[in-house]
């Protein structure tokens, strides 16, 4: 049986906080191995968008995450924001996959400038030395020529740029589907397996009837 990937995810202060709590419950439930950083910044807009206090300190977010998605032992770590001495501080031991969601434009910015001042940055930042897939979901709108730029030299360093921008096709019907439409498409980019909706082409979308001559 192939070994669990092991996931990086980072929160940090843009809008959509759930798109990542989101992530976090699939990834678990698909057995991954997860690492969770967030920003202080995340901890903000969780109290102002969900009313959620996320912890600070590693250990309690560890436990607080784990209760609430039913982590198995082992499966899910947190760590500090300036915790050098974790694994993927390192290009020595990466994850198989990142994803930054939702990610603000402050870290796009630190990330193009390949600043790697706190975890998070550090972690993308070897992530794409590495080669490693590393997928942002980066939320502001409308964008400036400044954050174009920064988006697209981070993409042609390797990065995935994947806006949330849910797509209307699939008839959404709640926020909920909306949210899982984005994660399902972050989910295929990391290489996770996931049940999320049904894919273009399968069932759900009624394929147009054919008029009998
Ligand atoms: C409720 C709330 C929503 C925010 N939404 C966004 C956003 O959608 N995009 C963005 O780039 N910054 C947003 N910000 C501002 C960032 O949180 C701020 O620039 C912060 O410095 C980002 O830090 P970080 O990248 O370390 O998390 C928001 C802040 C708050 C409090």
């Amino acid at each position: 049986m192939a070994s669990p990937r092991t996931i990086t995810l980072a929160f940090t202060g843009a809008s959509g906080l759930q798109y990542g709590l989101r992530l976090l419950e699939c990834l678990l439930t698909a057995d991954a191995r997860v690492l969770l950083l967030y920003s202080p910044a995340a901890q903000v807009v969780a109290r102002h968008e969900l009313d959620l206090t996320l912890p600070t300190q590693p250990h309690a977010a560890a436990a607080f995450f784990s209760e609430r998605y039913g982590a198995k032992p082992g499966q899910l770590t947190v760590f500090g924001r300036e915790d050098w001495l974790a694994p993927i501080a390192s290009g020595s031991n990466p994850a198989d996959a990142m994803t930054i969601c939702p990610c603000s434009m402050g870290t796009v910015g630190a990330l193009a400038a390949g600043l790697a001042d706190n975890l998070i940055e550090r972690a993308a930042d070897v992530m794409l030395k590495e080669r490693r897939t590393l997928v942002l979901v980066p939320r502001e709108t409308p964008l400036s020529a400044i954050h174009l730029e920064n988006l697209l030299k981070l993409a042609r360093a390797g990065a995935v740029i994947m806006p949330p921008a849910p797509g209307f096709y699939g008839h959404p019907a709640t926020i909920g589907d909306m949210v899982d439409f984005v994660a399902a498409r972050v989910l295929d980019q990391l290489g996770v397996a996931h049940s999320l909706g049904p894919r273009w082409g399968e069932a759900r979308i009624a394929p147009p009837t054919i008029e009998r001559a």
